[in-house]
């Protein structure tokens, strides 16, 4: 045997062996391996588009965030300033509330023998919550717009006189009372009441009608007296 054709023989041995060696190809690997190779292509580009699109949602998700939580802070603050505003205006109504009490009790009279057309007036202040009445002018002036409430007792002494007293309200007859009393000198009471809607300054007070008005010393037997029932704002 010659040199050249044991050469050959060997490499065809050789050949045959790795053949055998090798992992097995199938044609339909090969077309596998190249449809993966597309596939992760696509793969990719689809992702990166996927990526690409979901990056701008988060974008927009992110605005879209942000500008609900600017409206959201917008909404707080109004809702704050609104809290705020009604507060005050809760303790602005507190503070009417109580600095608007008003009410007075007068007993006993400064004239027990007024002439006709006098006002009738309690000098001893029990109670001016607001400091409405005057003594020394017998007249209460309303210090706000409102509806009031005066009471008054009167107590009639003597022979053949009269218990005859109107309320005026801002110099107008409100209510008239009248008792007579006869000879034999008993006693007699009297009463008014009136609920009155009244303007801030004007004025309330008792007045005598005729001459012979004739009233109990005793210094609790007559009283004016009145109340703020509502403010009117
Ligand atoms: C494609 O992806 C698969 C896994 O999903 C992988 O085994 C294969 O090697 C990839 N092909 C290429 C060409 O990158
Ligand atoms: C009181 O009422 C009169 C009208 O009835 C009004 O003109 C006036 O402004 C009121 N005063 C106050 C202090 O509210």
């Amino acid at each position: 045997m010659g040199t050249s054709l044991y050469k050959l023989l060997l490499l065809a041995t050789v050949v045959s062996a790795r053949r055998r060696n090798a992992p097995h190809r199938s044609a339909s690997d090969a077309f596998f391996n190249y449809h993966n190779a597309d596939t992760n292509s696509t793969v990719i580009v689809d992702l990166k588009s996927r990526l690409t699109a979901l990056e701008a949602k988060n974008g927009q998700l992110k605005e879209r965030l942000m500008e609900q939580d600017g409206r959201m802070n917008a909404r707080i603050d109004s809702v704050e300033t609104l809290a705020q505003a009604v507060l005050s205006q809760l303790n602005q109504h507190l503070h009417d509330e109580n600095t608007k009490q008003v009410s007075f009790h007068a007993t006993g009279l400064s004239n027990l023998t007024p002439s006709e057309g006098a006002v009738l007036f309690p000098t001893n202040v029990l109670n001016n919550q607001g400091n409405g009445y005057n003594p020394s002018t017998g007249k209460f002036t309303a210090p706000f717009n409102g509806t009031y409430c005066f009471l008054a007792t009167l107590w009639g002494d003597g022979v053949d006189h009269y218990i005859a007293v109107y309320l005026m309200v801002d110099g107008k007859q409100e209510l008239f009372v009248e008792t007579t009393f006869g000879r034999d000198g008993d006693s007699d009471a009297a009463s008014l009441q009136a609920v009155v809607d009244a303007r801030a300054g004007q004025s309330v007070w008792l007045q005598v009608l005729f001459d012979s008005n004739q009233f109990s010393p005793y210094p609790v037997s007559n009283s004016f007296s009145g109340f703020l029932v509502s403010y009117d704002p």
